[in-house]
């Protein structure tokens, strides 16, 4: 072994470092898998944290990757350990993969601090995987670097570029316009997703992707590489040797993930028109390694211009944008327009400005000068008023700029059966003008918050060519869909919010632009109404993991996290176990 390594205090050598009974177990159940005596000589074990599973298409490619990155650590001296975790794919898992990032953020957690491992790598992709895992990693505070999948190459369809998910939203209401055949529909399918990879979209998992980068708990350029891309391969390679050298300098996952770091990450989700469920993971990661973030944070995104012409917000794809140049232009444009903390700490032992300072933009369509961007202000808003009390959200990057400042007519549904019963009746009284509220869809409501705010437009408006509408409720939104959608509205329904006020042909107002969200009845209406709600319980199965979820879950604006999941926990080593 390298004399390097016997300087070391490695975490792993509470396990294979002792000739005692212990140290003998430790290893001898470990040399089932033919490793010989000198690798439990003080060398950093990485532990590659691996979310692959064939129920997350997205994911499905990380296997692959992980043996990228095991000849990475081996190449640094250090000795890898693929293991797996849970892996909550978007496209399968139902009600909801967010029902399951908490699950998997325990996962990660305990599994990490449960084992011999001095450093981490975290295989992530699907939308969920990546706040996950981040979060479990973040409560144990181990040197840890992240590798994304990369994202899908450009979906092409009839000559065209799609884009996953946005083409689902875009071809659902075209067909539902009957604009176009149900052949015509389906043959979309095999177009969207002809590679390995992630959403090609600016979508959650992209977005995701970016924070990541713009954190700085990945090497530069982990954003958006494309999936089968041999530099993704290679970015892997490079970040298994980099957390071998991370364990040797301690740089522990704390030290990047500093207050100015998640300040960094709100103004980049404005600058590439980011998915809204950042917001969410954003405060779930933060609360794990102690920093405060609120909502009210997010005004600092708010003057920053949306300068990556990415669907859904734009017109292109991550393909694109990674042959533009990718996330380092973006991060050193706003760097030199005074926007992000250069100075702040990254993975691979520089500050991001040192990273990006040399990055070249090669397409300007893709990515927009700062001056000339695609939308001037397109940072998430968030909502506050008498029907928010606790804030909720709207991306103005992806709505109607018309209907941003708008005053209409509420049309309700209770759940999102009721909306499903309700929203195909050629008798339902509703106009382009009306506000649609849908309830009972928040973190406990569903549960898990699905992605069902961006609920369809009722067939007989598509038919008139109506092509968008303020739509409220207490859930999220795909980051891959767009419209006038105002979401996360807190407290939800389901603990008595004033959502669950909110009644047939009640005046909503909402403003975008002065930031609020308000149900135009008396106060004292309002108050009457909330006092005699009761807690509505939905006809969902009680006891397992549910239970537990909608027990102790915190509300949208907390982040969703469990409350007895928040904070740091560290990674001081167990009591052995024999
Ligand atoms: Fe997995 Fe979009 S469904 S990244």
């Amino acid at each position: 072994m390298s004399g390097e390594g016997k300087k070391l205090k490695l975490r792993s050598a509470s396990w294979f470092g002792s000739n005692d009974k212990n140290g003998f177990m430790y290893r001898s159940w470990m040399k089932n898998q033919g490793i010989p005596d000198h690798h439990f000589d003080n060398k950093p074990i990485i532990g590659i944290c691996n979310t692959w599973s064939e129920l997350t298409p997205c994911n499905g490619h990380l296997r692959e990757l992980a043996e990228k990155v095991k000849n990475g650590v081996r190449e640094a001296g250090g000795i890898p350990v693929e293991f797996p975790v849970f892996s909550n794919g978007e496209s399968n898992l139902r009600p909801s993969a967010m029902l399951t990032r908490n699950l998997a953020a325990m996962d990660t957690e305990e599994a990490i601090r449960g084992n011999p491992i001095d450093g981490v790598v975290l295989l992530v992709g699907c939308d969920k995987t990546t706040p996950a895992l981040l979060m479990g990693a973040a409560s144990c505070n181990l040197p840890t670097i992240v590798v994304t999948g990369g994202p899908m190459l450009n979906g092409k369809h009839q000559g065209q570029d799609v884009g996953s998910g946005t083409l689902v939203w875009q071809t659902h209401e075209d067909f539902k316009a009957g604009n176009i055949t149900l052949d015509e529909f389906l043959s979309a399918e095999s177009s969207m997703s002809r590679s390995t990879g992630t959403c090609n979209t600016m979508g959650t998992a992209s977005t995701m992707a970016c924070i990541v980068e713009s954190l700085g708990v990945s090497l530069p350029q982990n954003a958006a590489i494309p999936a089968p891309d041999s530099r993704r391969r290679v970015l892997a390679h490079m970040s298994g040797m980099r957390i071998v050298e991370m364990v040797r300098e301690d740089l522990k996952l704390s030290k990047i993930l500093s207050k100015d770091a998640f300040i960094n990450a709100i103004k980049t989700v404005a600058a590439i028109g980011g998915s809204t469920n950042a917001v969410i993971h954003l405060k779930a990661i933060a609360g794990r390694v102690g920093v405060s973030l609120s909502l009210e944070d997010w005004r600092h995104g708010y003057d920053i211009p949306t300068i990556v012409n990415l669907q859904p917000s734009g017109q292109y794809l991550m393909e694109d944008f990674y042959y533009a140049g990718g996330l380092p232009v973006v991060l050193r444009t706003l760097t030199e327009n005074n926007q992000l903390a250069g100075d702040a700490m990254t993975v691979n032992g520089h500050t991001i400005w040192d990273n990006v300072k040399a990055a070249k933009c090669f397409n300007n369509a893709v990515i927009k000068p700062f001056q000339t961007p695609i939308f001037a202000n397109g940072g998430i808003r968030i909502l506050r008023g008498n029907l928010a009390p606790r804030g909720a959200v709207i991306k103005p990057s992806a709505a109607s700029t018309h209907l941003l400042k708008h005053r209409g007519k509420a049309v309700v549904f209770e759940s999102f059966d009721h909306y499903k019963q309700r929203i195909n009746d050629p008798d339902l009284d509703i106009s382009a003008s009306s506000v649609m509220v849908l309830k009972n869809c928040g973190p406990k409501g569903y549960p898990g918050m699905a992605e069902v705010g961006n609920m369809g437009l009722p067939p007989k408006l598509l038919k008139q060519g109506v092509t968008d509408m303020v739509r409220i409720s207490d859930a999220r939104m795909s980051g891959t869909a767009f419209g006038t959608v105002v979401l996360h509205v807190a407290p939800e329904a389901m603990d008595c919010g004033p959502l669950a006020a909110v009644r047939d042909g009640d005046y909503i107002e909402l403003d975008a632009f002065a930031g609020t969200l308000r149900l135009d009845i008396n106060e004292d209406e309002l108050a009457r109404r909330i006092e005699h709600l009761e807690s509505q319980q939905l006809n969902v199965r009680s006891g397992g993991y549910l239970e537990l979820f909608r027990e102790r879950v915190l509300q949208a604006d907390e982040g969703c996290d469990f409350d007895f999941l928040v904070g740091c926990r560290g990674a001081e080593v167990p009591p052995h176990s024999h």
